[in-house]
């Protein structure tokens, strides 16, 4: 039950239930679209539901004159004076778009996360924007479900590190600073595991894979202040998230103490109606409230039947109370009752949006994200103006493209092309070759004929950014035929080529792999993209991301992940070799079981090796740490980053726990011969996890402890965890 202070108190004593219902009407800029929107002029369309407090706030609308407007009507014209809330889905950038957050994961750089979440505040803020609809911390596991552009990848202690910065980088150390807005963890729950990767599915789950995998990442972003969460559009184990007490009141509220505000998703109030658990709207009003969603995004229904709901008996006004009291509380942390018009500022618009040190952070960040697969006899990097260059492919001048999803706020004419940034640096050749899903006989010769000449093609192909996001799953998760087409025919010519792919999610990139000799994912790259991929390929900057998802090898293998278990029947065998005792092994007839690129994988411009490891007992106490340390060596020839990555496998427990699990990981960059000793802590804590009886701690027993530079290659050594004496 939220404590709330005095004001709220005194609001709440003094408003009608019919203004209390308004205090939960959470509606978007514009009722007519099925997406986000913006109004940046003046509009009239809300005045009269403002003025009469139908309306608790607005979301994806912008600009300091307008957003203003709507305020001083909601202080000076409404009976209670309450302010607006401004909510906009900031997902990766204002105007500074940086690349979309499964790219940022990248990185695996945690302190630049922040700052681009910050930077990102900073322009939200500037133009109005006080709550902002992330971070998304679903777990994305399978690659055909087109939001997993916009998590943090597929493990759950660096999707939660993730989240907890940018968190951190949303709200800053003061919610009631003008350059800080409400974080908002989403989308609670487990969304992320929607059936068969199609968006809005179906979610049932065990309780152990629900605590084990998917929640961590949700609790890790609130443990770091997140002041809001919203409840997601699946139903979990039968019960639609928004409707569920579960979720909403007993973990949330309940076990992790949350005692801030929950709101539901676009519609997702009245969309219970749809999963046949309420019988109408009224009916999904009552059950919504009680089970602990606050407000209302879209609905409309807390609006047309709360009124109702109090007089007839059913919602107690406690109920409704709570919900009010949130979200006025969530005025008053950002405070809103103090100045209503601390958010929006036309000179910090003109400050901020694009400022120099925002573009220079986008930068930084789309290098940071660019992950290295494929680099056949160090042909990356290019030794500029050595070669002639021919860049060809549908997102090779493209520049919307480069904004990625949720880019609702940005221009499409700001981003730098790739072509634009490879041109910056010395000139090259330009060829469309095809469009991103369909060729025509005409580009194909072109760029064949532009090809001819050059000494190494780069091909810029992949996805374009509304092939993933939200309602953008795929069941088909290659490169589309007709790039693949293309890339065919220029290899004819047998030359050099580099593929740089695009993409929101893992792609198969088993068919593109053999045919070039280097490989650059890129994500989207946002605003920076052209000249971020041009500092890559010179060698400017090294590439140092590593994926935080698995790549597939087929299709058919998703949903795939490095967190796997062993089974009773692990595969042991080798393809070449066939052996009548592996056909009943847990593996396909037709593919591998193994990825294509497995997860924390990325290649350098140099070459690192990491050897003698060493730890400092091989048994420890429950109230014990030990030491794992390893000399890591730069043994190329040039400067470079890595991250080396701590797994940990429970040999033996109560119930079956996977092969290895991410435990920590330190980026160390070296010069050319240089070696460092780099140690990591192991604490029990790190051997906790939901237990045969659902209680959460380790158990005694032997463990293995991986150390590596990706999730497959790994070296090792054993401990024990031992029962108190
Ligand atoms: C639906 C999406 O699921 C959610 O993430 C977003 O914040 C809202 N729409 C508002 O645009």
């Amino acid at each position: 039950m939220g404590q709330f202070s005095e004001h709220v108190q005194a609001l709440l004593a003094q408003l009608s239930v019919e203004e209390k219902a308004g205090q939960l009407n959470f509606l978007v800029g514009d009722l007519f679209m099925t997406g986000p929107t913006m109004k940046t002029t003046a509009s009239d369309k809300f005045d009269e539901q403002i003025r009469s407090g139908e309306i608790t706030g607005l979301f994806n609308i912008y600009g300091t004159d307008y957003i203003h407007r709507l305020q001083k009507i909601a202080v000076e014209e409404s009976k209670w004076g309450i302010p607006l809330l401004i909510g906009a889905d900031v997902i990766h950038g204002l105007k500074t778009i940086f690349p979309i957050p499964l790219g940022e994961s990248a990185s695996w750089n945690l302190e630049l996360i922040e700052q681009t979440a910050r930077a990102a505040a900073d322009e939200s803020t500037a133009v109005g924007i006080n709550f902002n609809f992330a971070p998304m911390c679903d777990i994305g596991l399978d690659a055909r479900w087109g939001r997993v552009a916009e998590g943090g990848g597929e493990d759950p202690y660096l999707s939660g590190l993730i989240a907890a910065a940018r968190v951190r980088g949303f709200q800053g150390k003061d919610l009631k600073a003008p350059d800080t807005l409400a974080a908002c963890v989403k989308h609670l729950a487990a969304y992320g595991a929607a059936e068969a990767g199609r968006d809005y599915n179906t979610v049932d789950m065990s309780e152990y894979r629900l605590r084990q995998t998917y929640l961590p990442a949700y609790k890790k972003a609130l443990e770091a202040g997140a002041a809001t969460v919203m409840s997601s559009f699946n139903d979990l184990n039968g019960v639609p998230c928004t409707a569920n007490d579960y979720l909403l009141r007993q973990i949330l509220r309940e076990e992790w103490g949350f005692d801030g505000l929950v709101v539901s998703d676009w519609a997702s109030i009245a969309e219970t109606t749809a999963h046949g658990t309420s019988a109408d709207l009224k009916d999904a009003a009552l059950q919504c409230l009680q089970a602990g969603t606050d407000l209302d995004m879209m609905s409309e229904a807390y609006l047309q039947h709360v009124p109702q709901l109090v007089a007839n008996g059913q919602l107690a006004m406690s109920t409704l109370d709570q919900a009010v009291g949130q979200v006025l509380s969530l005025k008053e942390k950002l405070g809103l009752f103090e100045d209503p018009y601390r958010y929006g500022n036309l000179e910090r618009e003109q400050v901020s949006l694009k400022s120099d040190q925002h573009l220079q952070l986008a930068r930084q960040m789309a290098e940071e994200s660019i992950v290295l697969l494929k680099n056949k006899g160090d042909l990356l990097p290019l030794e500029p103006k050595q070669h002639l260059l021919t860049l060809i492919g549908p997102l090779a001048d493209n520049k919307a493209d480069m904004n990625g999803t949720w880019s609702f706020f940005a221009e499409p004419d700001d981003p730098v092309s790739f072509y634009e940034g490879i041109k910056a640096v010395q000139p090259v050749q330009l060829a469309l070759g095809c469009e991103l899903y369909q060729s025509t006989e005409q580009h194909f010769s072109e760029a064949i004929e532009k090809a001819s000449a050059a000494d190494v093609i780069i091909l810029a192909l992949g996805e374009s950014a509304v092939m993933n996001g939200e309602a953008a799953s795929r069941s088909d998760i290659g490169l589309p035929e007709n790039q693949l087409d293309l890339v065919k025919a220029l290899k004819k010519l047998d030359k050099p080529m580099i593929a740089v792919v695009s993409c929101g999610r893992p792609l198969v990139l088993s068919a593109l792999e053999p045919l070039v000799d280097a490989i650059l994912v890129t994500w989207s790259l946002g605003t920076e993209a052209g000249h971020a991929l041009a500092n890559i390929l010179f060698g400017r900057s090294e590439p140092l991301g590593k994926l935080p998802m698995t790549f597939p090898r087929a299709v058919g293998q998703v949903p795939i992940h490095y967190q796997v278990k062993s089974t009773g029947r692990p595969y042991l065998g080798d393809y070449s070799e066939p052996r009548s005792e592996r056909i009943y092994q847990s593996k396909y007839r037709d593919v591998e079981n193994i990825p294509l690129y497995p997860f924390g994988y990325g290649l350098t411009y140099t070459h690192f090796n990491l050897s003698e490891i060493r730890i400092s007992q091989s048994e420890m106490y429950l109230n014990d740490t030990i030491t794992l340390e390893c000399l890591i060596t730069n043994t190329g020839k040039r400067k470079g980053t890595e991250v080396v990555q701590l797994y940990i496998r429970d040999l033996v427990a109560s119930i079956t726990r996977p092969l290895k699990e991410l435990k920590s990981f330190q980026r160390v960059t070296l010069q050319a011969g240089e070696s460092k000793t780099i140690s990591f802590r192991i604490e029990p804590d790190m051997l906790a996890f939901y237990r045969k009886d659902m209680t959460f701690g380790p158990e005694s027993g032997q463990f293995t402890a991986y150390l590596g530079f990706d999730s497959e290659s790994l070296k090792s050594v054993n401990f024990t965890l031992l029962d108190e004496e």
